[in-house]
């Protein structure tokens, strides 16, 4: 039995309301909570809010009341959404919790109480939307590129923690631990972040410039940095070092987060369990942003997505769906309501919600409202029985490395493979002569008998949706946590109430003004509601095959590349690429690649870029797609 399983998810900030980002995280999360029980295992589900620091004072003093008041209330927003969304998190925890605050202070006297805090007078660029000093090579022309927006110069005194001190030991740690870091990308991404001599933390804030945070306990002039408070939540919670929840879930944590808070998580906070001698949190799961309409969601922008106003247009649990599904787990995703609505009627009305209403249905009208007897097993039951047995197995594979959207794929692939054996196996002909009687009856079971695992399967990710497909099942509810994956094994004779559609088709969304157009482009080619395109489409890319004449390095960039190509053309284009974690500039020179040469130019990090290098991505490694035969720069691939 695997140990018991400890899930985090950020303690949200409350200066906004809850946004689509916060509650993808929270619902993922939930995802995986649901998942673990379902297999058997013990969980422990914690999230919260983290309300002090400068950004909170400030929105604060904003809207003219008190922190205290200000965060009560914003706290309670986020408390209040939750169950919305069908979120059973364990414990909700506040930074302003008296529990927490003084578990902080007793690790910050701990740590000092060991000589690793200093005081020191300090000069540094802070960022209040990331509430951390930065360094210069990590702004964009000036500006965080987080929050578009000047850091703060600031000189004073303040405490510090001897961090560098851990960075051996934490490039080690990262090494030996190759799945600590999950995708391995934000691994890779933090290993190149430590090649470079790591600075002493700054972990304090003095109290003439800002009063909203937890006391150092060493000295009353200053208040505690809010990420050394924040990070700490996830122990507190448990009540470390002494609480029954600690010693049994500690030793199993898992934090997901998402890829901007990935230098708190993967740098600070093991230095900071070290420092405090706690073992180390087990994995880092690391998801990426959701943009709205291919923007970054922000409040200047007025995109941002409330998942309130989203889970009325398709409910609760499709969003969840969704959310779970569209995100590929680690990269950006785009959220729109058209594809919000094409995934829900793709998936659900069209694929899931079918198969589950015309089983039952065609069972009721043939069987009495009942479920039919087995009777014998051919072939298309044999083999679909494999493919699920396979399907059931990978599915879980996909769900405990986490592998969401791969694993809703795969369901949603399962369900397919059960309409497609309906439309083969045909019971409404069976229907029409009593001597098919017996194999109708097989052929609906078995329908039936694959539909229960399915809303098994899925109960996780619509857990309010998939009880009431449980329940026309004629199953018991309490059945629905426990799982029971083995084929042929749904009760025969079970009374069968009447279906109602589970996910009845939604109407596509007809974009606002500026999109008509592209809508009515898109009617024109006949686009498919699937990923799928046509050959008139794919024809429309233009690839040619270049030679790479020189290559340099972005400035302030660890991952891009600019190069000069050679595709045959009067003078050669100019193109940046996101490889240089790979490839070093000089390896690149004079090698064939290929290239994506129609693309709409763009400046990336101020500098031209007139096509993209093709490469493959197995998630960790971006590795160049060569021709295997001679060809010169400008050829075509077809
Ligand atoms: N308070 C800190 C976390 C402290 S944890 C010890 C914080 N809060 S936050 O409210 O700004 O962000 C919380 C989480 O929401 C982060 O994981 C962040 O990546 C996530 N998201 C914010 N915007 C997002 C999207 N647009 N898409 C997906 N997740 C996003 O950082």
């Amino acid at each position: 039995m695997p140990d018991p399983f400890y899930i985090t998810t950020p303690i949200y900030y409350v200066n906004s309301h809850p946004h689509i980002g916060h509650a993808y995280t929270t619902i993922v999360a939930d995802i995986f909570i649901r998942f673990r029980t379902l297999f058997g295992e013990e969980t422990y589900f914690l999230t919260g809010t983290d309300e002090h620091g400068q950004k909170i004072a400030e929105s604060a003093a904003h809207s003219n009341i008190s922190p205290q008041e200000f965060v009560d209330k914003m706290s309670q927003e986020f408390r209040d959404l939750w169950p919305h969304l069908h979120i059973e998190n364990d414990q909700f925890i506040r930074t302003t919790d008296p529990e927490h605050k003084a578990l902080v202070q007793r690790a910050l006297q701990y740590i000092y109480d060991k000589d690793e805090i200093y005081l020191k007078q300090y000069e540094g660029l802070y960022c209040v939307g990331c509430e951390r000093f930065m360094d210069e090579d990590e702004l964009i022309e000036g500006l965080c590129p987080d929050h578009q927006k000047a850091p703060q110069q600031y000189q004073e005194e303040n405490y510090f923690f001897k961090m560098s001190a851990y960075q051996n030991w934490l490039v080690q740690t990262i090494e030996k631990n190759e799945d600590w870091i999950y995708p391995q990308r934000y691994r890779n991404e933090v290993l190149q972040m430590l090649k470079k001599p790591l600075d002493d933390l700054c972990i304090s804030r003095p109290k003439t410039r800002l009063t909203w945070g937890i006391e150092l306990p060493f000295d009353t002039n200053f208040v505690t940095y809010v990420w050394f408070d924040a990070l700490l939540n996830y122990p507190n919670a448990l009540d470390w070092p002494n609480g029954e929840l600690y010693k049994k879930y500690w030793p199993n944590a898992h934090h997901m987060i998402g890829k901007d808070i990935l230098k708190t998580h993967a740098i600070y906070w093991p230095c900071m369990l070290k420092a405090a001698e706690l073992p180390v949190f087990k994995k880092l799961v690391v998801h990426g942003h959701w943009k709205s309409e291919d923007s970054k969601m922000s409040k200047s922008l007025g995109n941002v997505v409330d998942p309130l106003v989203m889970k009325d247009r398709v409910g609760v649990d499709a969003l969840r769906y969704f959310l779970a599904r569209n995100m590929s787990f680690g990269d950006d995703a785009n959220f729109t309501e058209e594809l919000m609505v094409t995934r829900y009627n793709g998936d659900l009305a069209n694929n899931i919600g079918n198969l589950i209403n015309r089983s039952i249905s065609m069972s009721c009208k043939n069987f009495e409202n009942q479920i039919p007897p087995k009777g014998e097993f051919g072939d298309l039951e044999q083999e679909l029985h494999r493919s699920f047995m396979e399907g059931i197995e990978e599915v879980k594979d996909y769900l405990l490395s986490f592998y969401l959207h791969r694993a809703l794929e795969k369901i949603a692939f399962m369900s397919s493979l059960v309409n497609k054996y309906l439309d083969t196996a045909a019971p409404w002909k069976l229907a029409k002569q009593e001597s098919d009687r017996k194999r109708l009856g097989t052929v609906l079971y078995t329908a039936l008998d694959a539909v229960r695992i399915i809303v098994q399967l899925l109960a996780p990710v619509m857990p309010k949706k998939m009880e009431e497909a449980w329940q026309s099942l004629g199953l018991p509810l309490a059945q629905i946590t426990e799982a029971q994956f083995d084929i042929g094994v749904l009760p025969e004779g079970l009374t069968l109430p009447k279906p109602a559609p589970l996910f009845p088709k939604v109407k596509a969304i007809v974009p606002a003004e500026p999109d008509k157009k592209q809508l009515e482009e898109k009617t024109n080619t006949n686009e498919p509601e699937s990923s799928e395109i046509t050959i008139d489409q794919f024809c429309k890319m233009e690839l040619k095959v270049g030679k790479v004449l020189s290559s340099e390095r972005v400035k302030k960039s660890d991952k891009l590349l600019h190069s000069q190509i050679d595709l045959g053309e009067e003078k050669p284009r100019s193109i940046v690429s996101g490889i240089a974690e790979f490839y070093s500039p000089e390896s690149l020179v004079g090698k064939t690649v290929m290239v994506a040469s129609n693309l709409k130019p763009v400046k990336l990090r101020g500098v031209l870029s007139e096509g993209m290098i093709l490469c493959t991505d197995d998630g960790t490694q971006l590795t160049l797609v060569e021709p295997s035969a001679e060809a010169a720069p400008g050829t075509m691939i077809r």
